[in-house]
C-alpha cells in the first residue's frame, strides 16, 4: 500500500512538474518507475484509494509559473499602475512559490472602470493556465449575473459552495474570480468565509492553494480624490505607497453601507491579502493602451494614431484633463471604429 501511494504520488508530481523535470524525480526515486511506465498515471490513479489529491494536481493545464515572466508582461501591458503591479506581482511569487501556503490568496482589486482590474486578472490568469480564462480551473462570475436575485440567497448560497467544494476538489489550485464584488449578498460571503480562512482542510479538501480575486468600484471615488489631492501638491504618482490605500481601502468595503463585505469578518480577520488600488489613468497611460492594443492586432505603432484616441476619452477635472474618466475601457471600440 505505501508502495502504491507512493507510486501515486510519483504520478502526481509527473503531471505537475511536467515531463521535464519528470525524469530526475523517476531517477531518484525507485517507487515512480512504475507510473512512468505507465505514462500520464491516469490507469494507476484511478486505481488507488484517496487519488483524487494527486488527481487534481493536474487539472486545468497548469503552466509552470515564472515571476519574471509575469513581470515582464505586466511591464508590457500594464499601464500607470506602478502599485497594482508590485502588490500583485509580489503576492503571486511568494505565494506561487510556497508549495504549503497557510490559506488561500485572497486579493481585492479597487478602481473606476478601465484602470486595469479585469485587464491584470487575465494576465495572472494566462501566467498559471495555459488557456487563461477560458481554463476549467478559472471560475468568473459577474454577482448581478449569477447571483442577481435578492430573495433566492439561499440558493446562490447552496450553489456557489458547491462549486467551490466541487472544484477545490477535483483541482487544488482553482481560481474564483468575482466582479461587482461589493454587490456579493453578505450571506455569500459568510458562506465563503471558511474556504478563506487557514484551516487545514475542510472535508478532506485543502482550499490552500486556491485564489479567490475579488473586483470592485468601491473606493474607486476615494482612490480618485486621494490622486487629485496628490496631483494637486505637485507629486508624481510613483510616490504613492501602498499605506497610502490599504486602511482606506479595508474600512470603505467594511463600511460603507452598500457593501456586501459590510462589517464582514473577512474583512475583521485580515482574511484579505492585499487591497489593490488601481489610479486613474492619464494621456500618457492611455495612449499607451493604444499602442499595447495595435500591436496586440499585429498592426504597426502609430504614434499619431494613438494620440489622437487619447485626446477623444473623456479627463477630469474638467479644466485641466488629467485623469481619464474611463481609462483605457473604450480603446478597442474606438480603434475598432477608425481603423
Ligand atoms: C465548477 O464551477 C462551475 C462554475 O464555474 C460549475 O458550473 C461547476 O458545476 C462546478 N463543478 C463542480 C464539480 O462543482
Ligand atoms: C448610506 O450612506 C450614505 C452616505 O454615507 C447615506 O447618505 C445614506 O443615507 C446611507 N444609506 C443607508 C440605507 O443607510
Amino acid at each position: 500500500m505505501a508502495a502504491a501511494d507512493r507510486q501515486s504520488m510519483a504520478a502526481g508530481h509527473c503531471m505537475l512538474l511536467l515531463a521535464l523535470l519528470c525524469s530526475p524525480v523517476t531517477a531518484l526515486d525507485p517507487y515512480s518507475v512504475g507510473a512512468a511506465i505507465l505514462g500520464t498515471g491516469s490507469v494507476l490513479i484511478k486505481a488507488l484509494p484517496g487519488s483524487q489529491y494527486f488527481m487534481s494536481r493536474s487539472c486545468g493545464e497548469e503552466t509552470p509559473f515564472s515571476g519574471y515572466d509575469l513581470e515582464k508582461e505586466l511591464n508590457e501591458k500594464l499601464f500607470g499602475q506602478h502599485l497594482a503591479h508590485k502588490l500583485v506581482l509580489q503576492s503571486l511569487r511568494g505565494f506561487m512559490k510556497n508549495k504549503n501556503p497557510r490559506k488561500p490568496l485572497v486579493m481585492s482589486f479597487h478602481g473606476w472602470t478601465g484602470t486595469g482590474k479585469n485587464h491584470i486578472t487575465s494576465i495572472v490568469v494566462k501566467n498559471i493556465f495555459k488557456l487563461g480564462m477560458a481554463s476549467e480551473s478559472v471560475h468568473f462570475f459577474v454577482v448581478t449575473l449569477h447571483f442577481p436575485h435578492e430573495d433566492h440567497v439561499r440558493l446562490h448560497k447552496d450553489q456557489l459552495k458547491s462549486w467551490i467544494q466541487g472544484n477545490v476538489s477535483r483541482c487544488e489550485r482553482s481560481i474564483f474570480i468575482f466582479d461587482e464584488a461589493d454587490k456579493l449578498h453578505p450571506e455569500l460571503i459568510r458562506m465563503m468565509k471558511s474556504f478563506l480562512d487557514n484551516y487545514n482542510n475542510i472535508d478532506g479538501v485543502s482550499y490552500r492553494r486556491a485564489i479567490f480575486i475579488f473586483i470592485s468600484n468601491l473606493g474607486g471615488d476615494l482612490i480618485n480624490q486621494k490622486m487629485l489631492k496628490f496631483w494637486k501638491a505637485k507629486k508624481k504618482r510613483e510616490e504613492l505607497v501602498y499605506s497610502d490605500f490599504e486602511d482606506m481601502l479595508s474600512s470603505e468595503l467594511f463600511n460603507n453601507n452598500e457593501s456586501g463585505f459590510r462589517q464582514s469578518e473577512i474583512i475583521a480577520k485580515d482574511i484579505i491579502d492585499i487591497y489593490v488600488p488601481f489610479l486613474p489613468l492619464e494621456f500618457i497611460h492611455v495612449k499607451n493602451c493604444v499602442l499595447a492594443e495595435l500591436k496586440r492586432m499585429g498592426l504597426p505603432e502609430d504614434e499619431t494614431l494613438a494620440m489622437e484616441i487619447a485626446e477623444d476619452v473623456g479627463y477630469f477635472p474638467k479644466e485641466e484633463r488629467i485623469f481619464s474618466t474611463k481609462g483605457c475601457r473604450s480603446v478597442g471600440k474606438k480603434l475598432d471604429q477608425l481603423l
